[in-house]
């Protein structure tokens, strides 16, 4: 008899089958055992009857340990009460393996030090099967809305010879004591060049920052999606992000109900993040707005009383970032940020050189900055003179410059953290959730 994945049950009514699974808890007393049971594509109960199987195999079941590797065979049942609608009615279990040692994590409360100490194992209990699942559809709903809208995936390299970002952030590597190369920040400068050969690319892959921050949304390795477009500009880019967000909520509020549904997530905060019309305010509005906030001790819970005014000229902290975020009902984005404060790369307003045509999108309730974009300069003379004002290297950026050198056009890009949006659109509290194996300063293993 073939074997029958979990998710696969419900089309089976009536019928006996056969499934691979492994047993995540027990219950039952005297004629009757609960077997709960799981195989990754997800979660059933099986009821074993003493009166329905033969006397070993009833024994058998009531020895299995936690997480054991068993066959089970049995008849699929419709019952309404059941997380999948169906339950097995159990004929006969056999372990596939036998345990060595106790499991780690038992059905009682771990503190997460513990559970992410065994992250190896722990990413085989629902709650980290409901994320990474929402992790697997909004990577794919990336790579399908970029391939709706034409683009090209184009793979930057992760070593890299320079830095695009700033370098305080840089995680350097020794090239055999000849020579320094960096681990990449953002594939954006390899990306305007494949966006010079194709017109639309977008990279995707990890992305390394030596951020010392310890805060719920920085780790040390994340993933970001950073399309980019020739010819295009600061308004085309921020209605590329906003098409794109609401494209992978829609997506994951429509694949991924169970799960949202097992991590509690209110899905009615989602709505407004699904439906587009993201409010767009500029840099020096948002002051405004988070003044009154402040002013008007209207402030979410997760912001500290004391918090104060953001000066023009300076960036916005994740508190400010907060309260923008409680302020509007889906993400909003922050446009036209103080050049000074932005990376060398960034076109400056014609009318206003003070600032830049770029944008951050701020999630709501707290979850930040979640995309970081910008027009990029075009003019050979400006960028150079850009490199030199920020003391960089000009012989590293000169492939860069190339780009300007010959057949250049105003384009545009962004970068959006894949943590972030995962953390934000599951409503889990800090991002180290959000990815299989996280690295953080405190975390490398396992
Ligand atoms: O705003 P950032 O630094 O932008 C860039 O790197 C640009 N070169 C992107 C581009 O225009 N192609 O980073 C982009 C996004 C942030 O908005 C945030 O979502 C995420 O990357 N991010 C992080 N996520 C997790 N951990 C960290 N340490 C992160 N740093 C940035
Ligand atoms: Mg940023």
């Amino acid at each position: 008899m073939a074997s029958i994945s979990i998710e696969n049950l419900s089309a089976h009514v009536g019928e006996t089958v056969t499934l691979h699974a492994w047993l995540t808890d027990k219950s039952g007393k005297g004629k009757i055992q609960f077997l709960k049971l799981r195989d990754g594509s997800g979660f059933v109960q099986a009821t074993v009857f003493k009166a329905d199987v033969p006397e070993d195999v009833f024994d058998l079941a009531k020895r299995l340990t936690q997480e054991q590797a068993v066959t089970v065979t049995g008849e699929v049942r419709a019952d309404e009460r059941a997380p999948g609608g169906v339950e097995l009615s159990v004929r006969n279990v056999s372990p596939i393996s036998e345990n060595h040692g106790e499991y780690p994590i038992t059905p009682k409360e771990h503190g997460i030090e513990f559970l992410m100490d065994h992250r190896h194992v722990w990413l085989r209990h629902r709650r980290p099967w409901a994320i990474m699942r929402v992790r697997d559809s909004v990577q794919r709903a990336i790579v399908d809305f970029f391939h709706g809208e034409g683009f090209i995936r184009f793979d930057a390299p992760f070593f890299t010879p320079n830095a695009a970002e700033g370098t305080t952030e840089l995680f350097e590597i020794d090239l055999f004591g000849e020579d320094k190369a960096y681990l990449s920040q953002t594939g954006q400068l390899h990306a305007e060049a494949g966006a010079f050969a194709f017109g639309k690319v977008y990279t995707f892959g990890p992305t390394f920052r030596a951020e010392k921050s310890k805060t719920r949304r920085h780790l040390l390795e994340f993933w970001m999606v950073e399309p980019e477009v020739v010819p295009s500009n600061h308004a085309e880019n921020m209605n590329l992000q906003e098409r794109m967000v609401s494209f992978i909520v829609r997506r994951v509020l429509d694949e991924c109900r169970v799960e949202l549904d097992l991590l509690g997530r209110d899905v009615s905060k989602l709505a407004g993040a699904a439906e587009g019309n993201y409010p767009r305010v500029t840099y020096t509005e948002a002051l405004d707005i988070v003044r009154q906030h402040i002013e008007n001790h209207d402030l979410p819970p997760n912001v500290q009383a004391d918090v104060q005014p953001v000066e023009w000229g300076d960036d916005l902290g994740a508190p400010h970032e907060t309260i923008l975020g409680h302020h509007f009902d889906r993400p909003v984005i922050i446009e036209k940020y103080p050049a000074a404060i932005k990376a060398f790369y960034m076109q400056p307003d014609p009318e206003d050189p003070r600032v830049a045509l770029c944008d951050d999108m701020i999630a709501p309730d707290g979850y930040g900055e979640i995309i970081g974009g910008s027009e990029r300069i075009h003019d050979y003379d400006l960028l150079k003179a850009r490199i030199e004002h920020e003391g960089l290297p000009l012989e590293a950026f000169e492939w860069y410059l190339d780009l300007r050198r010959t057949g250049s056009m105003p384009h545009a890009g962004y970068g959006m953290g894949l943590e972030r949006v995962i953390a934000w659109i599951t409503g889990i509290d800090h991002i180290r959730e959000a990815i299989p194996f996280p690295r953080m300063l405190t975390r490398m293993r396992p």
